[in-house]
């Protein structure tokens, strides 16, 4: 089954038929809110809003393993996250769709493993190509057939936020190969993969990030909410043709 983890901009998935909507518990604690079950072309999916329903959750605040648990829990096999970010390199500006191939973390401080604590096995996985190839692929030709056009290849920095970043420290990432910066990306991919599930990410570019084209100065607020506002019906277009084909 697939998940579709809702970042901001994007706390419902309206065009999902509602089947049912339950809370769970999990060893980790509470996911952001509960999980909603629906169908697209009689396929089920499951979502959840990452930041919770009314986006009272802080990206460094997100009980990460209490969502991947709930989604796995939940017979989620896959996850597409949809995240919102700021971009770096100069072609990705405002409204620009991204599936992006790599992770940075500059993350602190969040749990960012299942294997830990009493009696857990030191416990290593493959992280050399993050996201999962087969469900990029996936996203990618669902992109196609809704005729959008998606950015195939990017650096996914992740950052602690809650603040947005200066200026130096976006020079900083692009020097360390960073095309795209977000502050949810980590450890939610890794936590996907310590679970066995495939997961990958679509990134919308809300803003260019500081210090870039029109964040020269400063980065409006304003206008991200508008940005998100008039691209996330894309992003239900595709994340319907996703689940259905
Ligand atoms: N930086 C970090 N996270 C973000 C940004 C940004 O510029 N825009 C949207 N999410």
């Amino acid at each position: 089954m697939l998940a579709i983890l809702g970042g901001s901009g994007l706390s419902q998935l309206s065009s999902l038929d509602h089947i049912r909507r339950t809370t769970v518990a999990t060893p980790y604690g509470e996911p952001s809110g509960p999980l909603a079950f629906g169908r697209v072309g009689g396929r089920e999916l499951v979502f959840l809003a990452r930041h919770g329903e009314a986006h009272t959750i802080a990206p460094h605040q997100i009980n990460y393993r209490a969502n991947i648990w709930a989604l796995k829990e939940a017979g989620a096999t896959q996850i597409a996250s949809v995240a919102t970010v700021g971009g770096i390199r100069r072609e990705f500006g405002p409204g620009v769709l991204v599936v992006p191939d790599q992770i940075l973390d500059y993350t602190w401080g969040r749990a960012s493993t299942f294997f830990e604590g009493a009696g857990a096995k030191v416990t290593h996985i493959d992280f050399t190509e993050p996201y999962s190839a087969g469900l990029r692929g996936r996203i990618l030709a669902a992109a196609a057939a809704c005729g959008e056009a998606l950015a195939a290849r990017a650096v996914y920095a992740t950052t602690q936020g809650p603040r947005l970043e200066t200026a130096a420290e976006i020079a900083r990432l692009e020097r360390d190969g960073a095309d795209l910066v977000g502050m949810t990306g980590m450890p939610e991919a890794a936590l996907a993969r310590e679970a066995g599930l495939e997961y990958a990410a679509l990134a919308v570019v809300a803003n260019h990030a500081a210090g870039r084209g029109e964040s020269t100065h400063s980065i409006s607020l304003e206008r991200i909410e508008v940005v998100l506002a008039q691209s996330m019906d894309r992003v239900r277009r595709i994340l319907v043709q996703l689940a259905a084909g």
